[in-house]
């Protein structure tokens, strides 16, 4: 964070001071995890739903914080900020803290402006913010647009998917003088959040990856996703960049609701940054030459999964932006990593089976996605092809027909065996049923154990697998499962597969 007192901070928040002094100075970050702590820092105090950050505020100052942002007076120097009525930013604090009386809810609107104030300082001079927002694809994006603009100089991107009301204005908080570059992934679970997102870390480019149907239940209609996800173009100033996909017909009209200068990205051939020629390797690992106004260059990503030149497209367009060459670029995007976990992870044990463990998330379109990656690497192999799949939740009404599709698409791509885990995702199977007719190539088991027996029990070297359903599914079970040391063939914890 920039360097300021805690008189100045308790004015930014609309706080008061409580055995503090008002020239005592913030040097460091801000934390809600006391272990985090370093000297000079300030403690945010949160309510969670077993421990309350406020009854760790001694424990914080001796940990180096200079003072405790709180809801109530603490045993410590601290900035005390009313808690909040009940109220829409409640509500949304409660889900996230456990928050019961409107502290949380407090202490989050206190880091929003907190996190605002300083961003707009350091804006001023010479931080850009950078936003992305889509219904798939924002964390793995969010890492590589940080991967193309480290070598421009100092970045700070949120670890993983740390994108809510906390870890957005946790992450912005860390930026100081010296940080050339934030970048941030902004997700919607309902109207106006991204806006609000945008306010407390306004962007000067913002992406927009694409418009699914995650969340569908929420937002009724995906006309009313893109409504939501357009938030993020409409808050870019003048002398802004909005940076939409092209090939996605409801990203592409978002270039209507925005002030800045639109850059088109895509495979479509009016898309000024696009990519021709895309193949795919036997690891799904797509090679294309990216094209831009401003030069041509062959790119090679190292990550599994044609979706990732979309999302390649939208950081090579925001590192131009930010004067990179194309030829930077590629050389970039070609040597990028996945950097956070259970998105295509992909391992092989030593019996040569490998495991595609993509089991962070999963909506409709990332389930095709998986599919599409995990068929590629199968395809003229010889290999056998398992798609070991959960329930894609959130989907509302339109739930059954979204498994049954995915069910049917397993099928057309030719994947040898699937394996629907879970009453919920039983649509799936069924689907696939209907559209091939198929004996034992799916079976529908109860629960995370059944599937991994059946694995154990049924995997033979050279087969890949794809794990994934939404997150509440915890798939990563499964694949964790399947890569642990075991110790024997004929382990007596196999049970006998499931109901099929
Ligand atoms: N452009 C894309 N189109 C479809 N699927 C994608 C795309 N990019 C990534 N995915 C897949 O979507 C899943 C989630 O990826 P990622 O975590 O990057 O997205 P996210 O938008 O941040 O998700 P969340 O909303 O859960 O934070 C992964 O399975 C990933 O492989
Ligand atoms: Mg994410």
């Amino acid at each position: 964070m920039i360097v300021l007192s805690l008189a100045e901070i308790a004015d930014v928040v609309g706080g008061r001071l409580h055995r503090a002094e008002p020239g005592a100075q913030v040097t460091g970050t801000v934390e809600f995890d006391t272990r985090k702590l370093t000297p000079g820092g300030l403690f945010a105090a949160l309510p969670g739903e077993k421990v309350d950050g406020h009854d760790f505020a001694a424990q914080a100052v001796e940990a180096g914080a200079v003072a405790v942002l709180a809801a109530r007076e603490v045993d410590a120097p601290a900035i005390v900020v009313p808690p909040l009525p009940a109220g829409e930013a409640h509500e949304r604090s409660v889900a996230l803290t456990g928050d019961k009386d409107g502290s949380g809810a407090a202490v989050l609107a206190a880091l929003a402006k907190l996190a605002r104030h300083v961003v707009q300082r350091l804006a001023e001079g010479t931080l850009t913010v950078v936003g992305v927002t889509g219904s798939s694809g924002k964390t793995s994006t969010k890492d590589l647009i940080a991967q193309l603009l480290e070598p421009l100089g100092p970045t700070i991107a949120p670890p993983g998917s740390f994108n809510n009301e906390l870890g957005h204005p946790w992450t912005a908080l860390r930026a100081d003088a010296g940080t050339r570059h934030l970048v941030l992934e902004l997700s919607a679970r309902g109207p106006g959040h991204i806006a609000h997102l945008a306010e407390i870390a306004p962007p000067r480019i913002g992406a927009v990856l694409n418009v699914g149907s995650a969340h569908v239940g929420e937002f009724g209609s995906r006309e009313g996703i893109a409504k939501t996800k357009g938030e993020l173009v409409e808050a870019l100033p003048e002398d802004g960049v909005a940076v939409l996909n092209l090939d996605d017909p409801l990203v592409a009209a978002m270039a209507s609701r925005t002030k800045a200068r639109v850059v088109f990205f895509g495979e479509s051939a009016s898309a000024q940054v696009r990519a021709t020629g895309i193949t795919l390797d036997d690891q799904a690992r797509a090679s294309f030459r990216l094209v831009t106004p401003a030069g041509e260059a062959d790119v090679q990503l190292p990550l599994h999964g044609e979706h990732h030149v979309s999302n390649a497209l939208a950081a090579a367009a925001i590192a131009l932006e930010l004067g990179s060459s194309p030829d930077e670029i590629a050389a970039r995007l070609s040597a990028a990593e996945r950097r956070s976990a259970r998105r295509m992870e992909v391992v092989t044990r030593e019996d040569g089976v490998t495991i595609l463990n993509d089991s962070f998330n999963a909506n409709p379109e990332s389930m095709r996605a998986g599919l599409k990656a995990l068929a590629a690497m199968t395809r003229d192999t010889g290999r056998r092809s398992w798609a070991v799949l959960g329930v894609m939740g959130e989907l509302g009404a339109d739930s059954v027909n979204a498994h049954d599709e995915i069910g049917r698409l397993v099928v057309r791509l030719n994947i040898s065996k699937l394996v629907v885990i879970g009453p919920e995702a039983a649509a799936m199977h069924q689907g696939a049923h209907q559209e091939g007719s198929w004996g034992e190539e799916s079976t529908l088991v109860p629960d995370v154990e059944a599937a991994v027996a059946l694995l154990h029990d049924q995997l033979r070297p050279g087969d890949v697998v794809l794990v994934k359903a939404s997150k509440a599914a915890g798939l990563w079970r499964v694949a964790e499962a399947l890569l642990e040391p075991r110790e024997t063939d004929n382990s007596e914890n196999r049970s006998n597969g499931g109901d099929a």
